[in-house]
């Protein structure tokens, strides 16, 4: 696939003021509809990729749509990080703050073994708080997680390098 990084950031359309005046908020939807420039995003995810992955785990709702074609690409399992209540099975849940309150993510507790090889993937890592989060509930869990990729990285809000701070080695496709 030929599509260059530039061309990514290019599918990816920013909208002003959503979800609220002053946020302009960057759009994958646009890249989605584009097959050459999705599998594109996959193919540049998995080629950073050193060491072997067991679980590919996703953020609700958007790192979803990346982390399935990455985990087949990889020949990993797929670990679906929730909102919290949506999982059927007994659950492991943390909490982390947004701007106003605070929201909760969980997995499930019986998704993997101790020492589980964790990937952590999502569409896009802005202040870190969901990602760090991730982290925090994966290694409660005894999971791996040494490396996350993110196909947009709002380098201004400083995720990227908070998660980095944590020992965690981090990819990004898009700033
Ligand atoms: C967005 C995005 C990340 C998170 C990044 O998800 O997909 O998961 O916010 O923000 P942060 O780095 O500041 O934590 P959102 O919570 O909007 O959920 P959605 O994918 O279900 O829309
Ligand atoms: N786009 C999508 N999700 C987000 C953004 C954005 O610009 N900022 C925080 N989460």
């Amino acid at each position: 696939m030929s599509t260059a990084n530039d061309d990514l950031r290019g599918l990816i359309r920013t909208i002003p003021d959503f979800p609220k005046p002053g946020i302009m908020f960057r759009d994958i939807t646009t890249l989605l509809l584009d097959p050459a420039g999705f599998a594109c995003s996959v193919e540049r995810i998995v080629e950073g990729v050193d060491g072997p992955v067991d679980l590919v785990a996703g953020i609700e709702a958007r790192g979803f749509i990346f982390a399935a074609p990455v985990a087949l690409a990889l020949g990993a399992g797929v670990l679906l990080v929730r909102k919290d209540g949506k999982l059927p099975g007994a659950t492991i849940a943390e909490d982390y703050a947004l701007e106003y309150g605070t929201d909760r993510i969980a997995i499930h507790a019986d998704a993997f073994a101790p020492g589980a090889r964790v990937l952590l993937i999502d569409d896009l890592i802005a202040t870190g708080g969901t990602a760090r989060a991730a982290v925090r509930l994966l290694r409660k869990a005894g999971a791996q997680v040494t490396h996350a990729a993110f196909v947009i990285d709002l380098p201004e809000l400083g995720g990227a390098d908070a998660l980095r701070a944590e020992g965690i080695e981090v990819a990004t496709l898009v700033p």
